[in-house]
């Protein structure tokens, strides 16, 4: 990268303040080779922000939305809809450098990089048309038992928004815009990684929003998220990570019952390849939904059943087309395995793969599990059993393991017995078989997929999840009621009521009852 980002700047009450404390290296997961020697590639820094900040961001937020009387949750939606189209507009212009930093920062591949940036422009988008369809559905008035009603979406208060490292942008904007638009004001703090292509946005932000709406922090989880719970004063938490982060900080809050959680944590999906699966399009699904981006996905394929008839050819062909996939730098054509940027990462792996091995399974695959610095070239484990920890463990980057089953109750027994409950995969051409495993399977799990690998998208579709996984449900529709909640305002069906409630809309007396319509 040309230049270290020495970015000091954070962004609080509409002013970006200059940090001039400690400072926190970003280092790139594509190291440098000088001489022969691999070293570590610090290619820029942002600020360890202290409680002090953290305070001060949260007091503009809380002043901001000034228990619901400022002026963005009560501004009009229309009004705020254009400020978020503004944001849209120049977050465009910002594209080339975001796709930079992400490939850089997080290691993702260009089109993959590119794709992060796309869908979420699309994500903010298909979000405006949906509140404009919300507020239409809520311009009427309804009748019911001798009561005269309206129902709106109001906010909730004051939003935490904390993203994770995989989709730093797309998955902390798909949170951070619905909260915004439905008139919480929000602090926004980055992810551990992922966090300099921020950078750009930062005046975008500043220039979009009134002040105080939207600020942005950066530090340690412990000096800055722990002391905002602690006051009270948040009243959602948006957070993509670990269930145990999530009730470490839930924990926190002083009245927990007043927080409303948007949560999309830990997943372990399977994949259950039945016997008269088809094996090469099964293959692709599966290479496809366990190592894109190095299996980095939340809803990656983190472990695959195949029945015991059938293991032999589907490793061979599974391994095969690992064999393919090419690896490299983040921005080289077609390169599907890349560097990781965690902090340790492939000696935790080298980890799993090792205790798998104590127990009986073998890497199958050439050069499966070779190290070089932060890359780690993917293995393929096979065959695992429950002794192994990478049987229950959620790897999170490319380790592969594969078990042989006889009899469906085995895998049925491995879903209802996990701790997660995100998504799987069946593979399969049995209508009778499919059917019945969607049966024992529809109340453990958000969404089944038949014949292809998990995934969250289409955004229109919900995505959620059970028991450690998640909590909430988002799409795009979904999350505008996440981060609102219902004020209804009704009066007797009578002469007089009638005739004032007719006044306030006729007069525009009120921006809550009114009849008007956002087209
Ligand atoms: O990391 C979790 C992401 O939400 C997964 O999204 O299935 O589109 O890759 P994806």
């Amino acid at each position: 990268m040309d230049g270290l980002i020495e970015q000091r700047e954070y962004l609080v009450n509409g002013e970006l303040r200059l940090w001039n404390g400690e400072m926190n290296e970003v280092v790139s997961p594509v190291s440098i080779n000088k001489d022969g020697i691999v070293q570590r590639n610090v290619i820029g820094s942002t600020p360890l922000l202290t409680e002090k900040e953290s305070l001060e961001a949260l007091e503009a937020a809380v002043h901001a939305y000034n228990n619901g009387t400022g002026e963005w949750p009560t501004m009009s939606i229309a009004k705020r809809i254009t400020h978020v189209e503004k944001f849209l507009l120049e977050m465009k212009r910002q594209r080339a450098v975001v796709v930079k930093l992400l490939m850089w920062e997080i290691g993702k591949n260009l089109p993959d990089s590119e794709k992060e940036f796309d869908r979420t422009c699309i994500y903010i988008e298909d979000t405006i048309r949906e509140l404009k369809n919300l507020d239409r559905g809520n311009s009427k008035f309804e009748n019911e038992e001798g009561i005269i009603a309206q129902t709106r979406r109001v906010p909730l208060g004051v939003a935490l928004c904390m993203g994770p490292y995989n989709y730093p942008l797309n998955e902390t904007f798909t949170t951070l815009i619905p909260a915004l638009i439905m008139g919480n004001t929000v602090v926004f703090k980055p992810a551990k990684y992922g966090v300099l292509f921020i950078k750009p946005l930062l005046t975008v932000f500043r220039d979009c929003f009134p002040k105080g709406v939207i600020n942005i922090i950066y530090g340690k989880g412990k000096e800055t998220v722990g002391v905002m719970m602690e006051t009270g004063k948040i009243d959602v938490f948006a957070f993509i990570g670990t269930n145990k982060g999530a009730s470490d900080i839930k924990k926190l809050h002083p009245k927990p019952h007043r927080l409303r959680g948007v949560l999309g944590l830990d997943a372990k999906n399977p994949a259950i390849v039945l016997l008269d699966a088809d094996i090469d399009s099964t293959v692709n699904e599966c290479v496809a939904g366990s190592l894109s981006y190095n299996g980095q996905r939340c809803t990656a394929l983190k472990i695959i059943f195949v029945h015991e008839n059938i293991a032999d050819s589907f490793i061979k062909k599974y391994t095969d087309a690992v064999g393919k996939l090419k690896c490299g730098m983040p921005w080289d054509k077609d390169v599907k395995i890349t560097p990781l940027p965690e902090t340790g990462k492939t000696k935790y792996l080298t980890e799993l793969v090792n205790d798998a091995k104590k127990f009986g399974a073998k890497i199958i695959n050439e050069n499966g599990g070779e190290v070089n610095d932060t890359f780690f070239y993917p293995a393929v484990l096979y065959p695992v059993n429950a002794q192994m920890r990478v049987y229950t463990e959620e790897q999170f980057g490319p380790v592969v393991p594969i078990v042989p089953y006889k009899n469906l109750e085995e895998v049925i027994d491995y879903v209802v017995q996990s701790n997660f409950g995100q998504q799987l995969s069946i593979f399969g051409n049995n209508s009778k078989t499919i059917g019945y495993l969607i049966d024992e399977l529809a109340n453990q799990v958000g969404r089944i997929n038949i014949n292809a690998q998990c995934q969250r998208g289409p955004d229109a579709y919900p995505f959620n999840g059970r028991k450690d996984s998640a909590e909430g449900t988002l799409s795009v529709g979904d999350a505008l009621r996440a981060f609102s909640i219902r004020i209804l305002i009704s009066t007797k069906d009578n002469a007089q009521n009638k005739e004032i409630v007719q006044t306030i809309v006729r007069e525009h007396q009120s921006s809550y009852l009114r009849l008007d319509y956002i087209f």
